[in-house]
């Protein structure tokens, strides 16, 4: 990522307004307010409102006016990992470096600064329409780009892809089924995050279109790639515990599949969502980069 510098420039403008969006909260409720901030300020790749507010240039519209959806989708990231990392679910203590957000706050307040930071991007959302009320065009984009980030989230899309993944513990599963967890835990959130940039910024139907399936490709290259760190990955550098997904009996690709066939799969997936953008190339620079970085992640 060192020598990425449009997503170093996207990733700043996030981490500089990312706490921006967040609700006033009450003085009494300053113990919610600190573990949502907690996990909020831990670090993270950023991806997710990085390809955001890169879709949006993209698509014609200036970065800085998708700002409020980008934190958003970080905070339901965030949210979803504090989640994630819960006792009843996948029950981790290190999440990038750091201790997960129950082993500071408890469980109960964890669970809480997970539902505070769902809300609070719905309130985001809401927020910025209301400002562009009189504006129907723009209205209208923002519309679609908070109903994409609500289906990607939901259970039609991640918590759809969480509950999938839970129930296939222990249990050998069908690689149509594992391509059914990938693309709704992990692609879902990215295809979402994308075409709300691209909506934002006035998006055409063929480039929403081409970008989507980019995104869909990407996103399942992602987890792949996340998985496949889980098993090769160094635990300094990726901040987290390797060797988990096996322990807990997780589906993963490389455990149906071998570490060289997800290798090429991971591939395969990067080769077809860069083809997709073949006829904007001219300026799909930073997304073309973005896919070699995510195979290169692995090597
Ligand atoms: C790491 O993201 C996350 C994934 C690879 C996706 C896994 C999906 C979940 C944990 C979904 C959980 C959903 C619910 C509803 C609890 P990353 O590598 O971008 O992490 P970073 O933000 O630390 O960089
Ligand atoms: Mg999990």
């Amino acid at each position: 990522m060192r020598d990425f510098e449009e997503y170093i420039a996207f990733k700043a403008l996030v981490e500089e307004h990312i706490l921006d969006f967040l609700p006033e909260v009450d003085p009494k409720s300053s113990s919610l307010y600190e573990a949502m901030r907690y996990s909020l300020k831990s670090g993270g790749k950023r991806v997710r409102p990085v390809l955001l507010l890169a879709a949006c240039e993209f698509a014609g519209g200036e970065a800085r006016e998708a700002l409020p959806y980008a934190c958003a989708v970080e905070y339901i990231h965030t949210y979803s990992l504090i989640h994630d990392d819960l006792p009843g679910m996948d029950d981790d203590e290190l999440r990038r470096g750091l201790p997960t957000n129950h082993k500071v706050y408890g469980e109960g307040m964890a669970v809480l600064a997970g539902d505070g930071l769902l809300t609070a991007a719905f309130e985001t959302m809401n927020k910025d329409m209301l400002i562009y009320f009189d504006d129907p065009v723009k209205l209208k984009r923002r519309i679609r780009a908070s109903h994409e980030i609500s289906k990607g989230a939901g259970c039609r899309g991640m918590v759809a892809g969480q509950a999938a993944d839970i129930e296939a513990v222990g249990r050998s599963i069908a690689g149509g089924l594992l391509d059914y967890i990938h693309l709704n835990k992990t692609a879902a959130p990215v295809v979402a995050a994308v075409k709300a940039g691209a909506f934002i910024g006035g998006a055409p139907k063929e480039l929403l279109a081409a970008i989507e399936t980019y995104a869909e490709n990407l996103g399942l290259a992602f987890q792949i790639a996340d998985d496949i760190l889980d098993v090769t990955g160094d635990e300094n550098e990726l901040g987290k515990r390797t060797g988990a997904d096996r322990a807990r009996g997780k589906p993963t690709y490389p455990e149906l599949y071998g570490i060289e066939a997800s290798r090429e799969r991971l591939d395969e997936l990067t080769q077809t969502a860069l083809g997709t953008l073949a006829p904007f190339y001219d300026n799909a620079e930073f997304f073309v980069k973005m896919a070699k970085y995510l195979l290169n992640r692995t090597k």
